[in-house]
């Protein structure tokens, strides 16, 4: 009944209505990237349903068919996560995008995949209630996205990531079938907890369309620190000496001096922060001004002796924001520097001093430049590898060596190969550095028993012994 690719089409605009069916080469080319890198891979459509009844409709059509489905919510992953690497439809939740229901008694609210997290969090503010996760990327990407990357950012360090605070999900299984998984309670132990497991499994085990959220009142008062540093280990040292002394910022971010430099391409730097070294960026959040003034002083206090200079605190809504448009930035700005490769490598904080330096040293050793930013409170460190003029073969030989390299030197931190931006289709190969072939095991069983036809964005995360085409 359904011969060609275009018969399965026309079923799919049935049940998708024409307009939420796209395969013109624009359309195919927008959706075929995500913000990783440059890499590029065109779907054979992009769906677009309106609800999850469609999701589910969409995803019995393409198992029966084996059409591989590449879920997709902001597209600003950076691990590739979102690339259709095996063609077949590219299923954007961005139409999903209904907060259906805030509930100020209970905390929570429950929102749809495509809703834009920065979206969701300025609705909430006007209501006094807070969701912290808080992705570099706020302002584009989605909270299914989020969810299926278990996605941080900066406020991860008081708050913890995006896992953290999903009480319930509602999601669809490759064949069709409707989950809804938790709900409105605080505590559920009943089963295995399905809600986390999809959390972080990067659209590979089912797509999530709905999330019931936890929400925190939001704190008052708010303060932004910024502390210079003449070095970035020193900088890193640091970062320890904060929590061991009793503080507990909202966010404490780290910035090397090429982190600077490169954002100072895109827009002016603050006087006194262009010629640093390092500069630490904390967020303190709270119940009132003074009391995050004092706070302030004791940490610059605390720190006086590591310190290359004054600190600069902002008090001011439109001075903090000043300063977190920097952190903000400094991924784009690294883009726009050179061809690059990031590594989210992350270790116990403890250990951040001497991430940075085998990150440092694992670059210099292969003759690249690296730009090193990221959580330093989560120690969380995102390494980013230039390609600078080097010839295209130079550039993946020094660039693979450097990269295995450095996640050695994570590995032997007790670190980890990701921290929020997952494994999707750039760090698969990496995988089986860190798990052992038991846990492998394991995920790729779950795998199946979530998805036995395997149309679930197919691909990621595992290196293929046998790669195997769902068509
Ligand atoms: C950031 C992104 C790269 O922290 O995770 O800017
Ligand atoms: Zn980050």
């Amino acid at each position: 009944m359904f011969g060609s690719p275009q018969d399965l089409l026309l079923t799919l605009r049935q049940v998708v209505g024409d307009d939420g069916v796209k395969s013109d080469i624009d359309v195919l080319r927008r959706y075929g990237r995500d913000e990783t890198e440059d890499l590029c891979f065109l779907p054979d459509a992009v769906v677009r349903p309106r609800s999850t009844g469609d999701v589910a409709k969409v995803l019995e059509l393409a198992s029966r068919h084996r059409v591989p489905v590449t879920p997709r919510g902001g597209g600003t992953g950076l691990s590739g996560g979102a690339l259709p690497v095996h063609g077949g439809w590219i299923l954007s939740l961005e139409r999903l995008d209904r907060i259906r229901r805030v509930d100020d008694r209970n905390l929570l609210v429950e929102v749809e995949a495509g809703v834009v997290t920065g979206t969701l969090q300025r609705h909430l503010e006007e209501q006094k209630l807070f969701y912290p996760p808080d992705p570099a990327s706020h302002e584009r990407c989605m909270i299914g996205g989020n969810i299926a990357e278990d996605s941080a950012g900066p406020r991860s360090c008081k708050y913890g990531s995006t896992r953290r605070w999903v009480l319930g999900l509602e999601a669809v299984l490759a064949d069709g079938r409707i989950l809804r998984i938790g709900g409105d309670n605080r505590k559920d132990v009943a089963g295995y907890d399905l809600a986390q497991l999809l959390i972080g499994s990067e659209g590979s085990l089912a797509v999530v369309t709905a999330a019931t959220l936890r929400l925190v009142p939001l704190p008052p008062a708010r303060l932004t620190l910024a502390l210079p540093f003449a070095d970035l280990e020193a900088a890193a040292s640091s970062v320890t000496e904060i929590f061991r002394r009793g503080h507990n910022p909202a966010a404490c971010e780290i910035l090397e001096r090429r982190a600077l430099e490169a954002v100072g391409t895109i827009e002016p730097l603050p006087r006194g922060l262009d010629a640093l070294e390092a500069l630490l960026l904390l967020e303190l959040d709270g119940r009132d001004a003074e009391s995050l003034i004092d706070d302030a002083r004791r940490i610059a206090d605390d720190l006086a002796g590591d310190m290359a200079g004054e600190p600069i605190v902002a008090i001011d809504a439109s001075d903090q924001r000043r300063l977190w448009r920097i952190r903000d930035r400094v991924g784009e700005a690294v883009k726009g520097l050179s061809a690059y490769k990031e590594a989210d490598t992350v270790v116990p904080r403890s250990a951040l001093a001497e991430l940075v330096h085998a990150a440092r040293r694992a670059a210099s050793e292969q003759g690249l430049e690296a730009v090193c930013y990221g959580h330093a409170g989560d120690g969380n460190l995102h390494v980013n590898l230039l390609k600078g003029s080097l010839s295209e073969e130079a550039w993946t030989r020094r660039r693979d060596a450097a990269e295995s390299q450095l996640f050695a030197a994570v590995i032997a931190l007790g670190g980890s190969i990701s921290g929020e931006h997952g494994i999707g289709w750039t760090q698969r190969r990496f995988l089986p550095l860190l798990r052992s072939d038991a846990l492998i095991d394991v995920m790729r069983r779950l795998k199946e028993a979530f998805d036995p036809v395997g149309i679930l964005n197919p691909g990621k995360i595992f290196i293929e012994p046998n790669p195997r085409r769902p068509r």
